[in-house]
């Protein structure tokens, strides 16, 4: 066993895109060297909107197959899907009962979802302690996330601080990490709003598995200042695409902006297309040689390996709470 354990979750609840590629990704694949890492395909919050059945399945095999594309390593991680493992909706309810309404009526993703959804079912509100289970499970030390699941991190550390003190040390208290520039990737179309899975306008989201051409379409009318120059303002559209080429390309932000002074957005914008399509391509290649059985067949590892560990927390968590064990 590794010192560190690391968990993180993505939903298979649309197309994933180079935010959450930037964002978590990247990280998962610097973490799983040196830590016992967890990747799970979160099902169970997938369908905390409406999801199409034929949709959801084919969704989270995808998203396996993007870790795996991606370069997580099912010998040195474990690679499963949220509703193979019973352990995560036992603990989710369980911690539903320490949490009280407030909390999660505050969570920002939770009010921006309720806006959004139509019905907003109580499985969105309830989403939090689903999440705080699923990190809870694995004595978690880190949980590489993008900037938006903060505050949903901080929740589940005042679920586990809480039980703990009631109850007697079972939970770690999880700690979240953040890549520095691609922590909050925004809408290319609509910089004021985050990039995202259901995003309406598809101009907005680059996805993991665009074509060239659809990158490069997609750059070229990406939103910019109006001058014709590199010449931008801090809080306009401009710092977010130096963020996007600063991740794909692997340099600081402040290098891209050395590099593309002077210049003129179109040749930012080629340039930004070119090592975006660069980036991607390794995972793409792999992604399309990767044969659906054997992405099953350690999925089915996955699904075996992780109870190892969830089983043993819970059943620690209800022997602390009185449960009765034959
Ligand atoms: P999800 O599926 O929305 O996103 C997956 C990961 O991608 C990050 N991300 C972004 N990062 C930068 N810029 C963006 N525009 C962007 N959009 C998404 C997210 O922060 C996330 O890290 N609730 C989680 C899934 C989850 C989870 C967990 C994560 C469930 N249980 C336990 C960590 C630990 C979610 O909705 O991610």
């Amino acid at each position: 066993m590794k010192s560190q354990v690391l968990f993180s979750g993505i939903k298979p609840s649309g197309s994933l895109h180079i935010g959450n590629y930037l964002g978590a990704i990247k990280q998962f694949l610097k973490f799983q060297e040196n830590h016992d890492a967890f990747f799970c395909i979160v099902d169970l919050h997938a369908i905390t909107v409406p999801q199409e059945p034929e949709d959801l399945r084919k969704k989270t095999l995808e998203v396996a197959k993007i870790y795996l594309a991606a370069g997580l390593d099912p010998q040195k991680s474990t690679i499963f899907i949220q509703s193979h493992v019973p352990a995560h909706a036992e603990l989710g309810w369980i911690l539903n009962t320490l949490t009280p309404m407030g909390e999660l009526q505050r969570m920002t993703q939770y009010k921006d979802a309720v806006a959004k959804a139509k019905p907003a079912l109580a499985g969105l509100f309830n989403y939090p302690t689903l999440m705080a289970a699923d990190i809870l499970l694995y004595r978690t030390n880190k949980v590489p996330v993008g900037n938006d699941q903060l505050q949903h991190i901080e929740l589940a550390r005042s679920i586990a601080e809480r039980f703990n003190n009631k109850y007697g040390e079972v939970f770690v208290i999880p700690e979240p990490i953040l890549q520095k520039e691609g922590s909050r990737i925004m809408s290319i179309a609509h910089p004021d709003q985050k990039m995202s899975k259901s995003e309406d306008d598809p101009r907005g989201t680059i996805g993991i598995l665009d074509s060239p051409a659809e990158i490069r379409e997609k750059i070229k009318s990406a939103v910019t200042d109006s001058a014709k120059n590199f010449d931008f303002d801090p809080k306009g559209p401009v710092p977010n695409l130096i963020n996007i080429y600063a991740g794909a390309a692997d340099i600081a932000a402040s290098e891209v902006e050395i590099q593309f002074k002077g210049k003129t957005y179109a040749e930012f914008k080629d340039s930004l297309a070119e090592v975006t399509i660069k980036a991607l391509e390794p995972l793409q290649d792999r992604y399309r040689k990767l044969d659906d059985r054997d992405v099953l067949k350690i999925l089915h590892n996955g699904k075996e390996q992780a109870p190892l560990v969830a089983n043993k927390t819970l059943a620690e968590v209800k022997e602390k709470m009185g449960f009765l064990t034959p």
